[in-house]
């Protein structure tokens, strides 16, 4: 059980002054460096090879000469070599599957569950959360840091928590029925699979007790939140997390100022990257999010490259910076006979057609050594041919004409396309590896 958030951390953004906090940063910085260097060998030799150490940070910007971790690294080392206390203080291990080769394991040490706790808890508050309310969590549990991670959060913030976990929909809806959850913690994804099977179940979404809905762990739109407050009636925000630096709980969009995250500055110190060079970018330009934790003792990570790319901006609420949202991890990207792609940009053409639902699959393949991009999606109500082919035309056009890409566009009758209950997986690439 977790210990009850101090209103200091709770609030850490509103008390805090930008002065107050980079000094904190780089007090925390130098101990999480020395902590790092001291405790993870595999980190030392790579300081080393690069001729810096814990003396070279005189300030902030010093961080900069330090070497990335990439998540090579941490594979490098599986599954504990990343562990800078004794396995004896370690408490807790998650760990987050790629798609390819090992899991990337993670360790927590009893103080690393309190400050988790503690930043999830005000991630929760900033929603809009308050104590005594009943938190609906729907992120799978076990060794994906999504259920767990919201669980102690909520506790700690002093909500009731119904620890559902992903999967078994009707129980989902039975259970929001029943017991009058006011928030839903959950994969953006999931939560459209849940309003459609209410409404199938003649339940109108909007009828629930759910007030607020805190959805994260992969990338989703404005139109996608637009889909789901209309159809729920509740206040959609955004929460940011990798296991790599702690799980969900790295930024938090706030319930009253929405349109970007506010990352928890104090326990993580953020840097964009050219993702080619390495180069620190300017604030407010677009690259690679690189994150540094300030607090965390079992595995400080220094200098982590997420893949995620967005740009920083300045706070809103209070002097922590917000980062634009995530709408591709540049290992998303794909290039399609040479353009570059992400798939919230098909995702955006889908949901400019009202027909249209937000359930789709792309698939792409190279049968002439020419890329073919082949798209399923979902339409909202079953319809003739003549409509079908109408929404096939107008989408094929849409996607030509603003992303620069031919499809072959099949529409679906609705309730065809696969459902996800956690993360969504929609592209399957099946060109040969180069
Ligand atoms: O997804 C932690 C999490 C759980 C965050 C629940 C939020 C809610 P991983 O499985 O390690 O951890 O995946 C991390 O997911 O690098 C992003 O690419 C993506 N991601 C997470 N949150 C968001 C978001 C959890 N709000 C990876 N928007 C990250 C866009 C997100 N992408």
């Amino acid at each position: 059980m977790s210990a009850k958030v101090s209103e200091q951390e709770l609030l850490a953004n509103e008390l805090l002054d930008l002065q107050t906090l980079r000094a904190l940063q780089f007090d925390r910085l130098k101990a999480s460096i020395s902590n790092a260097y001291g405790g993870n060998p595999a980190w030392r030799a790579k300081c080393d090879a690069a001729n810096v150490g814990p003396d070279d940070l005189q300030s902030l910007s010093d961080l900069a000469r330090f070497p990335f971790i990439a998540k090579a690294d941490l594979r490098e080392a599986y599954p504990f070599g990343f562990f800078a206390t004794p396995m004896d203080d370690i408490v807790r291990i998650h760990a987050s599957s790629g798609t390819t080769g090992k899991p990337t394991v993670v360790g927590y040490t009893r103080d690393d569950i309190t400050t988790w706790s503690a930043v999830v808890a005000r991630s929760i508050h900033a929603a809009g959360g308050r104590p005594g309310m009943k938190v609906h969590v729907a992120y799978g549990y076990g060794l994906f840091t999504g259920g767990l991670g919201a669980h102690y959060g909520a506790e700690s913030l002093g909500c009731t928590v119904i620890p559902m976990s992903g999967g078994q929909t009707e129980k989902q809806i039975q259970l929001i029925t029943d017991f009058q959850p006011d928030i839903i913690m959950v994969t953006p994804s999931y939560m459209l699979t849940l309003i459609d099977a209410m409404r199938k179940r003649g339940i109108d979404p909007k009828s629930t007790s759910l007030k607020i809905g805190i959805f994260g762990a992969e990338p989703w739109t404005d139109t996608i939140r637009h889909e789901i407050e209309s159809a729920t009636g509740i206040t959609a925000v955004d929460i940011y997390g990798l296991s790599e630096v702690i799980g969900p709980g790295v930024a938090q969009e706030y319930g009253r100022a929405k349109g970007s995250p506010t990352i928890w500055e104090d326990h993580f110190y953020p840097e964009i990257i050219d993702p080619e060079t390495g180069a620190v970018l300017p604030e407010g330009e677009e690259g690679e999010l690189v994150f540094t934790s300030l607090t965390k003792q079992a595995m400080p990570i220094i200098r982590y490259r997420t893949r995620d790319l967005t740009r920083l901006l300045p706070g809103d609420i209070g002097p922590m910076r917000r980062m634009a949202r995530i709408t591709g991890r540049s290992d998303d990207m794909l290039i399609i006979r040479g353009v570059n792609v992400f798939p919230s940009q098909i995702e955006e053409q889908i949901l400019r057609i009202s027909g249209l639902a937000p359930h789709y699959e792309i698939e792409i393949t190279r049968p002439d050594r020419l890329d073919i991009v082949k798209l399923r999606v979902e339409c909202r109500e079953v319809v003739d041919d003549v409509q079908q082919k109408n929404y096939r035309s107008e989408l094929v056009h849409h996607i030509k004409t603003i992303i620069g890409i031919s499809t072959d566009i099949d529409v679906a009758a609705p309730g065809t396309l696969k459902r996800f209950e956690g993360k969504a997986s929609r592209v399957t690439d099946l060109r040969p590896k180069v």
